[in-house]
């Protein structure tokens, strides 16, 4: 099919659009200056999709200094994909799919080894898109929203 949608880096006139999509799509919301300071210190993981001129998904991350896995060894970077939603007029379009794929080739270009995120465990469209992407569970974290759902850490090596 036809792709219909664009992607490319986020803008700070792009703010008021992707709150609002975060708030529509998700109930982790976040201030005006933590989308910002994502932006700034990660501009080339932060990526808005646009559909005839307007934004329909975005994803943000951020890169982050831990311990390996994967039997990587010692201290590597790894990229967090903090959110990432599509509005649901451009969904089933592979948006998700093209904003991950980009993304992750900015965590490759910051270094990064692998990517994580946090997904919850009754998220079905969430987990079935990161497992097309070859992300695995690596753990479940116990009540790890603030309704107390439970979390899948999913993993990918970059
Ligand atoms: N049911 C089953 N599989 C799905 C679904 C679904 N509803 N949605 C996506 N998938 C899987 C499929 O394998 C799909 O491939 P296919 O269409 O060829 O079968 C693949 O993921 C890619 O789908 P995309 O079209 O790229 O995904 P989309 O653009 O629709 O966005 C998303 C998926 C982001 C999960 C969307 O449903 C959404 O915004 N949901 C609400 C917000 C949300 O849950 N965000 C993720 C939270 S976790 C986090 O932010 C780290
Ligand atoms: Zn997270």
């Amino acid at each position: 099919m036809q792709q219909t949608f664009n992607l490319r880096k986020f803008t700070p006139d792009d703010l008021q659009a992707v709150m609002q999509i975060n708030r529509y799509c998700l109930p982790e919301n976040y201030m005006d200056f933590f989308f910002m300071d994502l932006h700034q210190r990660f501009p080339e993981t932060f990526i808005v999709a646009e559909e005839n001129g307007k934004i329909v998904g975005y994803i943000m991350c951020r890169v982050e200094v831990g311990l390996a896995s994967f039997g990587l060894g010692g201290l590597i970077r790894k990229g967090h994909v903090v959110s990432i939603a599509v509005l649901p007029q451009g969904r089933r379009k592979g948006v998700a799919q093209a904003l991950m794929n980009r993304a992750m080739e900015g965590m490759r270009d910051y270094k990064a080894k692998l990517c994580y995120l946090e997904v919850r465990v009754t998220n079905d469209p969430g987990v079935a898109l990161y497992k097309k992407l070859g992300f695995e569970v690596s753990k479940t974290i116990h009540g790890y929203y603030s309704d107390n759902e439970d979390a899948y850490v999913m993993t990918k090596k970059l």
